[in-house]
């Protein structure tokens, strides 16, 4: 079904402008028709911030910004979905173009700028369909023209919370100008406190809903030194990392692309944020679970994520590339590696490879 589906879609998606390519992809997804998927093998479950994932492998934020298809992504294969960045106030983001392909290098560039149908729209969307399950969480950010950008992160941890299995705050996105000086230490403290603070105030209601960090990948290492002893001390349930990053590497071959401004995904970006992960990975000592992502193409790079330190991983850039078979491909090969190695889970090679990957030469940028 899935194969069909993607046989005669890719061809008109690759004509079309990537922004265009991926709206007429979430309508197809509203039609997809809801057949259940066949069961993950046991030994990919994950138990991680109190939550039970099926599979590790998930759908990054950005996607689905409105949470306009997360059952349809499930169905897919994906053991969660991150729907987001949702901001309070609907907003339109910046002008386009601004989403575009780096074919030859198997990358993306984007600067949407948080365009977002906001709060009130997801929320009913979320609501609505709460009681079909599985691990859907909610990325939130800030509007661009916010007085008080930390109270819009405590005013969506409210909101959100009673619908979401986790919710990230993401402080990220390098399309919003100012947005990651949040990851500055005074900064983050304040942000992180009262982020939690919220999370206790709707308990109640909500649960004990997991908080998660999206930091980028282009901090210095002793910035994420501060972002991780923070990030410690609030207590918060998890990191991800990480977002997309700024700089270009000088391996890019698209040359003209490379000069569009905005946050580089895809497989670029796989030395960089698999190089984070390891360091944010040693840092954090276990004190809690990590998600990874940044360019993983292919079940090698995904054994490669867990082993640098994530416990789930997530994926968006690869899918326009490889498309959707992919999510089959990374999950046979975690299983292969399984067998391999005579392990009983994922979690026995989570961080296997870390201190090593903290060895090795920086990644050229
Ligand atoms: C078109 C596009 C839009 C994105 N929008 C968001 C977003 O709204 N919020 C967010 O946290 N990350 C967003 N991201 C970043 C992804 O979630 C992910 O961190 C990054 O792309 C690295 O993963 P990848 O290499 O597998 O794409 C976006 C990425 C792309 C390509």
């Amino acid at each position: 079904m899935i194969g069909l589906f993607e046989r005669l879609a890719a061809p008109l998606l690759h004509t079309l402008d990537p922004e265009q390519a991926h709206g007429l992809t979430v309508k197809m997804l509203k039609l997809a028709p809801p057949l259940r998927p066949a069961a993950d093998d046991r030994r990919l479950a994950v138990r991680a911030f109190k939550l039970n994932f099926p599979n590790p492998v998930g759908m990054a934020a950005g996607f689905d910004k409105h949470a306009e298809v997360p059952d349809a992504l499930l169905r897919l294969g994906f053991g969660f979905v991150e729907v987001g960045t949702i901001t309070p106030k609907p907003q339109p983001g910046n002008p386009r173009p601004r989403v575009f392909r780096l074919e030859a290098d198997g990358g993306v560039i984007n600067r949407l700028g948080f365009n977002s149908q906001g709060a009130d729209a997801a929320l009913r969307r979320l609501a609505a369909r709460a009681p079909a399950g599985g691990v859907v969480g909610i990325n939130v950010g800030a509007n661009k023209d916010s007085a008080d950008r930390t109270a819009d992160y405590v005013w969506l941890i409210e909101r959100f919370a009673p619908v979401a299995s986790y919710v990230t705050v993401n402080v990220s996105s390098p399309n919003t100008p100012g947005l990651r000086n949040l990851q500055q230490a005074d900064a983050l403290d304040d942000l992180l406190a009262r982020v939690v603070d919220a999370r206790e105030r709707v308990v109640a209601q909500a649960g004990p809903t997991p908080v998660l960090l999206k930091i980028a990948p282009d901090l210095t290492l002793a910035e994420l030194d501060d972002v991780v002893g923070i990030a410690r001390a609030r207590r918060v349930d998890g990191m991800i990392v990480g977002n997309t990053t700024l700089s270009r590497p000088a391996s890019l071959r698209d040359t003209m692309k490379a000069k569009e401004a905005g946050g580089l995904s895809g497989r670029p970006l796989f030395p960089l944020a698999t190089r984070m992960l390891a360091e944010t990975y040693v840092r954090v000592e276990d004190a809690f679970p990590l998600i990874g992502l940044g360019g993983i193409d292919s079940g090698a790079a995904a054994l490669a994520k867990f082993r640098a330190g994530a416990s789930l991983i997530q994926l968006y850039s690869a899918l326009v590339f490889h498309g959707l078979g992919l999510i089959a491909e990374i999950k046979a090969e975690l299983l292969a590696a399984l067998e391999r190695e005579q392990l009983a889970a994922l979690a026995d090679l989570v961080g296997a490879d870390a201190a090593a990957v903290t060895a090795e030469e920086w990644p050229a940028a």
